[in-house]
């Protein structure tokens, strides 16, 4: 009696652990004629006269059991004719998997990067932690300048000459200080600025900014490439405009506005009735900036801009919040394609 019990107790132990999925073979292995459950129970007849009424009741629930698993296999593979084991069906469908897509200032960041480096521009990237040195002083923008009010950034404790780059112009005097000339580059990153966070400033967002040195680069150049640029974003029917502007690090300096794409310059809510909105700052690059990065400014000039990813990107697809940029609701997120 004693090993009866064992015996069924292994066999239940077997049998609940039996996951092969294969409702066919588990009938064949346990409850078929030759199978381990109608062996057990022959195994009645040496079982002595007194305890065959207690055994008669295990064998009975074990075989119920049995059964009960049998069924559970044959639900579960939809039905009980399985023959064959471990099959797979390589002809059928296979399961669809949901398919992320591109954030859409990944599109933009690539499609303006495409655009530029068929102007010949390279991309170059550095830091986003940055020092005091190449963020601001380097730029024309010395500690106590009051122009470092409109770039308020996160500083880090550790260190009072570290912080966040507020913009990807430090990328620009990375590459001005290794000296090889010319330089022609375009510096997509990501940047960050002490603001209060509303539908059209967050404490990051991401910027191109683009920088071209060699010797007699003028103004007309700086117009002539943002122009290639802007018709080539946003089609052939924008016009533009340069407004004067101020930045420390570029002398003249200038906004370019484009017209307004929405009302096609009309005048609406998007362009605050103005028929132009504003996409960017630009400039010659300042001397003293050419002189800080060990440039000899008497015999290169430049000039340099600067855009905010975000701002096109709104542009480009009529989006009124910059907030939904950073939330990741794939609801928003997946309405893009890579297709601009
Ligand atoms: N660095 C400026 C900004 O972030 C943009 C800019 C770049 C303006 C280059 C002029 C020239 O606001």
């Amino acid at each position: 009696m004693e090993q009866l019990l064992q015996q069924i107790e292994a066999l239940k132990t077997e049998i609940a652990a039996f996951n092969d999925g294969d409702a066919e073979i588990f009938r064949i292995k346990y409850l078929g004629t030759k199978g381990q459950v109608k062996a057990i129970m022959g195994e009645m007849k040496n079982v002595a006269a007194e305890n065959k009424k207690e055994a008669g009741q295990l064998l009975n629930e074990f075989k119920l059991f049995a059964e009960a698993k049998y069924e559970t296999l044959k639900t579960a593979s939809g039905n009980g004719q399985q023959t064959t084991t471990n099959e797979f069906d390589l002809s059928l469908p296979a399961d669809s998997l949901p398919l992320g897509s591109r954030h859409p200032i990944s599109i933009v960041k690539n499609k303006i990067i495409s655009i530029f480096q068929r102007l010949g521009f390279a991309v170059a990237e550095g830091p986003e932690i940055e020092d005091d040195f190449h963020n601001f002083t380097a730029l024309n923008l010395p500690e106590n300048h009051p122009a470092r009010d409109m770039q308020d950034t996160f500083y880090i404790s550790q260190n009072p000459d570290w912080l966040l780059r507020t913009h990807t112009s430090s990328v620009q005097v990375r590459e001005m200080q290794k000296g090889k000339l010319p330089i022609r580059i375009i510096c997509p990153g990501r940047v960050y600025r002490n603001e209060t966070i509303s539908a059209r400033a967050h404490c990051f967002f991401h910027q191109v900014e683009g920088l071209y040195i060699a010797e007699n680069v003028s103004f007309a150049d700086l117009k002539q490439t943002l122009y290639f640029f802007v018709q080539e974003m946003f089609g052939k029917d924008v016009k533009v405009r340069f407004r004067p502007s101020y930045f420390p690090f570029t002398e003249p300096s200038a906004e370019m506005d484009i017209s307004c794409l929405i009302c096609g310059g009309e005048g609406c809510s998007v362009c605050k009735k103005t028929g132009w909105v504003e996409i960017l700052g630009c400039g010659m690059v300042h001397p003293n900036v050419l002189d800080n990065c060990g440039i000899d400014s008497n015999k290169y000039t430049g000039f340099a801009f600067g855009m905010g990813i975000e701002r096109i990107t709104m542009l480009k697809y009529q989006i009124k919040d910059l907030r939904l940029f950073s939330e990741n609701d794939v609801r928003f997120l997946k309405q893009f394609t890579s297709a601009v």
